[in-house]
């Protein structure tokens, strides 16, 4: 059967001829995968993408001991419940992904995600983001192409070029799905290469939510992007000199949706730099404060199956 839908596919795909498909490497996975699984198989994860995981679980018999009458003291107003937090949307958690990494199937998620939250917010970036520059046009139409791999990035992820298309990517999902954008300024060094903050405001309007300035600072010096002394001081000298830069920069009409400091918490603990006054110098460009932290789940993740988050 998944021979069958697989061929299938090949057709409809070859019959539509305006559309391009590039690395649909899940597809692949899936029906190999499948093809090797016997009917007596126990239910399992099966090793794709989650997506394209036809697996269907048994619920679990709900719990017997549990009482099915209890009283509950609702408040009428909100105004009497302690500790509120400020409103929350659907929109809450949202996704991150590396400016390499954003592939077409994930409509399919966002447009699911969409029925029940009402919308998503997507951050573009990490540590790629740094070292990203703008191109015109790459070879076959990608919207982004990497160079040869750099050891400069933890990740040993190679500097990524992009061209126009990665915004034009974004508004076109935004066309369809109900999703906002975070993308990052490059902030390896201070000569500053603001195409991102110039083309993704042109390109995708009131859809981009805020431009990250600087991808967990507090690591730039251990991982080998500034050289010593670096330390919350002079990240705000540089936090200085770049919204100067955009102040200075007429193609990039919006000053104020930087988003930062969006520190890991690792070496420099946040006091360090609100200690610097950061948050009151910046308060008229910043427009959302961040921290980043790498959650133990993803870690967990990670080591029980062969996907990388
Ligand atoms: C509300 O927050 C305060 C301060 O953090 C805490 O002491 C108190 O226990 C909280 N109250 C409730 C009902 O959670
Ligand atoms: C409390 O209720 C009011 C009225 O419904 C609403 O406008 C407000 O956002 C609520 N506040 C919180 C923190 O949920
Ligand atoms: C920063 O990144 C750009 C683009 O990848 C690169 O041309 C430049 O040499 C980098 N700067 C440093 C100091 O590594
Ligand atoms: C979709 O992308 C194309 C270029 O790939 C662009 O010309 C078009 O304006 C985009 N549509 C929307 C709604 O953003």
């Amino acid at each position: 059967m998944m021979l069958l839908l697989a061929l299938l596919q090949t057709a409809l795909l070859s019959a539509a001829r305006a559309v391009t498909v590039y690395g649909q490497i899940p597809f692949g996975q899936t029906s190999a995968l499948s093809a090797t699984a016997t009917a007596t198989d126990s239910p399992r994860p099966v090793q794709t993408l989650a997506a394209y995981d036809e697996t269907i679980l048994d619920p679990p018999i709900p719990p017997q001991d549990q009482a099915l009458t209890f009283t509950l003291h609702l408040s009428a107003t909100n105004a009497t419940v302690p500790n509120l937090s400020i409103m929350q949307h659907g929109s809450f958690y949202g996704f991150s992904i590396e400016i390499s990494y954003l592939q077409v199937p994930f409509l399919n998620l966002l447009g699911q995600i969409q029925q029940r939250a009402g919308g998503m917010h997507i951050r573009i970036g990490g540590n790629t983001q740094d070292f990203a520059y703008h191109v015109d046009h790459i070879d076959g139409g990608y919207a982004t192409s990497k160079e040869t791999k750099d050891a400069r990035n933890p990740t040993l992820t190679p500097a990524v070029m992009y061209t126009d298309e990665l915004f034009n990517i974004a508004a076109n999902i935004s066309s369809l799905v109900n999703v906002g954008w975070y993308f990052g300024i490059p902030m390896n060094d201070t000569n500053w290469r603001l195409q991102i903050a110039e083309r993704s405001q042109a390109i995708l309007g009131e859809r981009l939510l805020g431009l990250q300035a600087g991808n967990e600072p507090d690591y730039y010096l251990g991982h080998r992007h500034r050289i010593e002394p670096y330390d919350a001081y002079e990240y705000t000298e540089e936090f200085d000199s770049l919204v100067q830069a955009i102040q200075d920069n007429r193609n990039i009409p919006i000053k104020n949706m930087l988003i930062g400091p969006s520190l890991a918490a690792g070496p420099w603990l946040p006091e360090r730099l609100w200690s610097t006054g950061y948050l009151d110098k910046f308060k008229d460009s910043l427009k959302i404060i961040t921290m980043e932290q790498y959650d133990e789940l993803i870690r967990y993740f990670e080591a029980h199956t062969n996907l990388k988050p």
